[in-house]
């Protein structure tokens, strides 16, 4: 090991893997199983959602699925949430080169309260780059494709892979029904959930470096070989280059 290398080591390679796609689409069900399977290749598997992650965020959670409130204070939660999921438990992950695995990220926000609710997707937009801009000196971590030179927006944090599960809005619904009572969001009607995964077709047109689309509707067993080829694929590929985050 060099002096230099021993000095500044860099950062191990994390990956950062999230799971998108309407209400019943299959994510949690998959989610565990792609955590277990990491496990059992040696790799470091930290399994987290959004809303959500941390205590706090976890609280906020609980407001923003049981409480009424106007579509910017919704959007103010979920990314209050993120920036202290984001500080707390992603990017100290990521730098100790986990796996993660987040169920719904800020795809998600922008399919439901971007294209589900109306709401400004330049406000939203504003708020990605607050709450995810790398700044110079700040903590090291591994940025994906999707964060790096897609939109003119360099260093902002985004996952490298994003699996989107797309399935007609009728379909995730009889699956939800068969599965367990709705919270606030799921008993929007099927117009909502149709727009919402129109929000995921546009968010996946403008990323296609990071996003896969995972085609749901079809048995378990077919799902999930299209999850596993995806990861593996991206696991083969070196890990990206560190670049600043400003969480710390
Ligand atoms: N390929 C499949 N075929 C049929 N049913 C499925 C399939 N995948 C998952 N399910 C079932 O559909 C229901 C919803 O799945 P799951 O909870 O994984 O969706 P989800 O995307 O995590 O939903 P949410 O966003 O609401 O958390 C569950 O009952 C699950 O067992
Ligand atoms: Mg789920």
């Amino acid at each position: 090991m060099s002096a230099t290398a021993a000095t500044h080591p860099a950062p191990a390679a994390g990956r950062f893997i999230s799971f998108e796609g309407i209400d019943g689409a299959g994510k949690s069900s998959h989610i565990t199983a792609l955590a277990d399977w990491l496990r059992s290749q040696g790799r470091q598997p930290l399994l987290t959602r959004e809303p959500g992650g941390t205590p706090l965020a976890e609280r906020l959670r609980e407001l923003f699925l049981q409480q009424e409130m106007d579509p910017l204070t919704e959007a103010l939660l979920v990314f209050a949430g993120r920036r202290d999921h984001l500080r707390c438990v992603i990017a100290p992950a990521l730098a100790a080169g986990a796996v993660v695995l987040c169920d719904r990220f800020t795809d998600a926000t922008f399919a439901y309260q971007g294209a589900g609710r109306g709401f400004d997707p330049a406000v939203l937009t504003q708020l990605e780059c607050w709450v995810q801009q790398a700044a110079p000196g700040a903590l090291a971590l591994p940025v994906g494709p999707g964060g790096v030179g897609t939109d003119a927006r360099p260093h902002l944090l985004q996952p490298e892979l994003t699996l989107w599960f797309d399935l007609p809005a009728p379909v995730a619904a009889a699956r939800r029904a068969a599965d367990r009572a709705a919270d606030r969001l799921e008993r929007e009607d099927q117009a909502f959930f149709e727009r919402v995964r129109a929000g995921y077709a546009e968010r996946a047109a403008a990323a296609p470096q990071r996003f896969v689309r995972i085609e749901a509707d079809l048995p378990r067993e077919a799902v999930w070989l299209q999850v596993c080829q995806a990861v593996q694929r991206l696991l083969l590929q070196a890990a990206p280059p560190a670049v600043p985050w400003a969480g710390r």
